[in-house]
């Protein structure tokens, strides 16, 4: 996944363009680089590493006013991290130069054609292929040739394209890739997403598949594939950019670990009140439930998949609605029995996880409703979907899945609550659950308040090189996704595990080297998780955990441990999200890393 940035028209400089790129990092941060256009010349910077190191090579030039220039942000897919694979990548001549997110699928077949066509490749990536192919199928109109070009690629691909002999124009097509174009006073743009677009333009138009745009100083046309115009008026964005910047926290994500007590509010505002679910979104759908619906499945990935499982127990447990669940990645390949019965979840925060995009079309196929749950207004997902329910909780940059995660489980709680009044399954303990979900920005603040506490006791366990998350029903989900957050961004080997399923294995690991997290649930088999840790101990593991104010037992079992305020086991998950975020958070810290841009990961996972 990597960041575009780009603009034709008048006032800016290359700062400026540098800028915009260092606001797209987290999609993508292994390498950089700019095309500017200038008097029938294109200039081409980038180097390996961090937008900085692009930055440091090229300081005379930051002043520069420029008219028409790309930026680009890589995060490696074919060919490796280097100065050469990074883009802008150029043609034979050094007349066209092309930016592309994306992976081109029959790159091998074009480059081989290229190469008996006498064509010299610089690089090893599939992406440079489009430059050549540019160049050779250029005949006096770039919007007509990139058309051409386009028809021969498979695959995923945003891109752009300029050309000497047609200055002060980008080219620009999505396919698979998120993205999104502007106009401001006499300048177009065209970007990854809207962070960098912002501070010029809050309207701004989403490409969807297979559409292609031509920017001028003048403004952008639509096209599709056949060179026919699109009509479409842009959307306005009321993020502004302050929104997506750090707003004095040390990284994105302790900013958005703080912000939950806000992101949960305006995702869960006006669609729940006293505990009683009124999602506008899922009006449309209130017949196909009552009368035709018979199945649930959901699909998503990573922490998404986890807020998934965290819902599903909600249902079956509060409802008695079963309820299917996979990771997308088996989905697509495990043959589901789906069908126009079929309500299928589709839950991500990017709306680009091409392995859940996949799970949506295959969904959609078998005439299965797809309702999504997102968090990025026009991006892929929502767009190939029935209906959406956006999560709102504003852009959400560390890697890590935080306030995203939270708000989704908020969210599938009120569809699954709304789905058993639809189905006269309502109870007293959906009631109690959505009413503390309602009071969730206040319990969040109590929760935050521990951070000092989760802080220091997070020095405890920075030096282990493996860790067990364990929990029963609803502290299992909160024990898969506590795991989670501290191995993608602590580089600890963290397992969750079914607490009932360390006599089966696990429990073969546990010594004085190997720590546990227990998540201990005030429900009727918390003795259960007390046996367990008693278990644990005797292998003289150490053990933290996580329980509810008033447990005495765990203050004289454990060796440390956080009591959070009461609440309905269901709640639970949401309940811990905020510690084990800033127990994951502070480990990384403490072992020096970088939480905001953990190794060989990125933001939102658009290929295979
Ligand atoms: C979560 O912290 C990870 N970054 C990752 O597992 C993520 O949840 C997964 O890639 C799904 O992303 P999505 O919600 O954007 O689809």
């Amino acid at each position: 996944m990597c960041g575009i940035f780009g603009f034709v028209g008048e006032g800016l400089n290359v700062q400026d363009l540098i800028n915009g790129l260092k606001k797209l990092e987290y999609r993508g941060y292994d390498s950089a680089g700019i095309a500017i256009e200038n008097e029938k010349n294109i200039s081409i910077y980038k180097k390996e590493g961090r937008i900085y190191n692009l930055e440091s090579e090229i300081p005379q030039l930051m002043e520069k006013k420029i008219s028409t220039a790309l930026g680009h942000t890589r995060w490696a897919t074919h060919g490796g991290v280097s100065d050469q694979n990074s883009h802008p990548h150029t043609d034979c001549t050094g007349k066209v130069a092309i930016i592309h997110n994306g992976i081109i699928e029959n790159f091998q077949y074009l480059r081989e054609k290229l190469i008996k066509n006498g064509h010299i490749f610089k690089s090893e990536t599939d992406s440079e292929v489009i430059a050549h192919m540019v160049e050779e199928n250029y005949s006096g109109n770039l919007l007509e040739c990139v058309i051409k070009v386009l028809h021969e690629l498979n695959g995923a691909y945003a891109i752009g394209v300029i050309h000497t002999d047609e200055p002060n124009c980008i080219i620009a097509a999505r396919k698979g890739s998120p993205l999104v174009i502007s106009a401001g006073s006499n300048i177009s743009m065209l970007a990854s997403d809207v962070t960098p677009i912002l501070r010029y333009s809050k309207d701004v138009n989403f490409l969807n598949d297979g559409e292609i745009a031509k920017l001028t100083n003048n403004g952008y046309e639509l096209y599709d594939l056949q060179g026919n115009k699109i009509e479409r008026k842009p959307i306005h964005i009321n993020w502004d950019e302050a929104c997506a910047e750090r707003s004095g926290y040390n990284h994105f994500m302790e900013k958005e670990i703080f912000e939950q007590p806000i992101a949960i509010k305006s995702a869960t505002i006006g669609r729940l009140k006293d505990g009683i679910p009124c999602i506008k979104e899922l009006e449309p759908l209130k017949d196909f439930i009552e009368t035709k619906l018979e199945k649930i499945y959901i699909v998503a990935c990573g922490t998404a998949y986890h807020a998934g499982l965290a819902m599903k127990y909600f249902m079956q447990y509060y409802s008695n609605i079963d309820v299917s669940i996979e990771v997308a990645s088996e989905f697509r390949y495990m043959n589901p029995k789906i069908d126009g019965k079929t309500l299928t979840i589709a839950i991500s925060q990017s709306g680009e996880t091409l392995d859940t995009l996949e799970g949506v079309r295959i969904a959609r196929k078998n005439g299965s409703h797809v309702l999504t749950v997102c968090n990025v207004v026009g991006s892929t997902i929502p767009r190939e979907s029935d209906s959406v329910i956006y999560m709102n909780t504003g852009p959400e940059i560390g890697v890590a899945a935080t306030k995203t995660y939270t708000a989704q489980i908020a969210i599938l709680y009120i569809v699954g609550a709304q789905i058993a009044l639809w189905k006269n399954l309502y109870s007293e303990d959906i009631k109690n659950a959505l009413c503390q979900i309602e009071n969730l920005p206040e319990y969040f603040n109590t929760v935050l308040g521990y951070s000092q506490k989760i802080k220091e006791l997070s020095k405890s366990y920075c030096g282990y090189r493996n860790m067990m998350y364990i929990g029963r029903r609803f502290g299992y989900t909160a024990a898969l996704e506590g795991a989670l957050k501290l191995k993608e961004i602590s580089y600890i080997n963290a397992t969750g595990y079914q607490a009932g399923e360390l006599k089966h294995g696990p429990i073969a690991l546990l010594d004085q080297e190997f720590p546990v997290f227990a998540m201990v649930c005030d429900d009727d088999i918390k003795e259960k998780m007390i046996s367990n840790i008693m278990e644990v101990k005797a292998r003289k593991a150490r053990v933290v955990a996580v329980g509810i104010e008033g447990d005495e037992k765990i203050k004289t079992l454990t060796d440390d441990y956080i009591l959070i305020p009461k609440c309905e086991q269901a709640v639970f998950p949401l309940a811990v999200a905020p510690v084990m975020q800033l127990f994951a958070y502070n480990v990384a810290l403490l072992r020096e890393l970088d939480p905001d841009k953990p190794r060989n990961l990125a933001k939102s996972v658009t290929v295979e």
